[in-house]
């Protein structure tokens, strides 16, 4: 406790980033540390599991440390402890799920372990402190594109998701065959904006009619054609327009599927979430789109939308107060559905 507010502290290793947040009565955010591996895994064009697990390792206690000097408390002050258990790399989870336990029983803390997808959501509550549940969410990630209908604060239904590529993964993988690099969605955000949307046009891919599955694999093979193509005819390549295209071919997609469950499950709010989240044509549009039907659109800063421990806080903090608890048994669960 800290001046009479509940403290949570939030671990997050799921991926790339070696994260802590800490959290007051689940919304007020006093320390967000980020420990990003970018650098290494950008060598290699993409993060290797193995390297992210063994940097998590070295980091992990140092950043609980930096983000216990932020928010200016000890160890002692913290109520609980939050971590993501899954879904992500085995290796990478295991790291913050081992430093979760081992504080939790020298300190004997209460621990929540935290579905990493839950966690992206829950990164609204801090910036919007009117928001809560229902809502419908839409959650953009590297690993994952979900429609979420998002009940109550722990209670979340899956409309779709996608059946192959993730939202982030099509822009990772495109911005590399046009030449981009990694990573990739930032990259495709800024070339778009110099680029014209309509010059080079993707197919829009929405599968059956109702349906709120995505699919974003046939785009880096439909970039990869354009691109030999116009190299065989002797054409130069607008890196910038081809970007703006594939951007727009995703973002509309995502909007119309987004904006659809919103009007047929009568949500009058569309919370976005993940590191896509943070692509301006996509923030442009959601809002264009929603606001025709008086739909408002929600969505955190960039810093909270890609991964960090805050939002394992946040959502810790409302599973512990539905009665949720972790044992020393918590483990691990890479492919942990939403
Ligand atoms: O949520 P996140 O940090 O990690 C996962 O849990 O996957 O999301 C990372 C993904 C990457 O694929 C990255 O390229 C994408 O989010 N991303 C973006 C933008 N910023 C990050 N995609 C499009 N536009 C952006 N501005
Ligand atoms: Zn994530």
């Amino acid at each position: 406790m800290l001046n009479g507010k509940h403290i949570t502290l939030g671990i997050e290793t799921s991926c790339d980033e070696t994260a802590v947040g800490i959290v007051a009565d689940g919304r007020e955010m006093l320390a967000n540390v980020i420990s990003s591996q970018i650098d290494i895994h950008t060598e290699f064009g993409g993060v290797v599991p193995e390297i992210a697990s063994r940097r998590h390792l070295e980091n992990i206690n140092s950043v609980i440390d930096m983000a216990l000097d932020e928010a200016g408390i000890t160890i002692d002050e913290v109520d609980l402890i939050g971590v993501t258990y899954g879904p992500g790399l085995v290796g990478a989870l295991l790291i913050g799920v081992a430093a979760a336990k081992a504080i939790s029983f020298a300190k004997d803390i209460p621990l929540v372990g935290v579905n990493h997808m839950h966690g992206h959501i829950a990164a609204n509550y801090i910036e919007h402190p009117e928001l809560e549940p229902p809502f419908m969410g839409l959650v953009v990630s590297g690993g994952h594109t979900n429609i979420i209908n998002v009940k109550s604060y722990n209670t979340c239904e899956k409309l779709g998701s996608t059946r192959d590529d993730a939202a982030g993964e099509a822009f990772d993988k495109v911005a590399r065959v046009i030449g981009l690099g990694y990573p990739g969605g930032p990259k495709v955000d800024k070339a778009a904006k110099n680029g014209d949307k309509d010059a080079v046009v993707f197919k829009r891919v929405y599968l059956e009619q109702g349906s709120y599955d995505f699919s974003f694999s046939g785009l880096k093979t439909a970039a990869l054609n354009y691109i030999n193509t116009e190299r065989q005819a002797g054409r130069d390549i607008n890196v910038n327009d081809v970007a703006a295209g594939f951007q727009e071919a995703i973002v509309e997609v995502l909007v119309d599927k987004a904006v659809g469950a919103a009007l047929e499950f009568d949500q009058k709010r569309i919370v976005m979430a993940g590191g896509v989240a943070s692509n301006s044509r996509l923030r442009e549009l959601i809002s264009e789109r929603a606001g025709e039907h008086g739909i408002e659109i929600c969505a955190p800063s960039p810093v909270l939308c890609t991964d960090n421990g805050v939002m394992i806080a946040c959502s810790a903090y409302y599973a512990y107060q539905a009665g949720e608890r972790s044992g020393l048994d918590l483990d691990a669960d890479p492919s942990l559905e939403f």
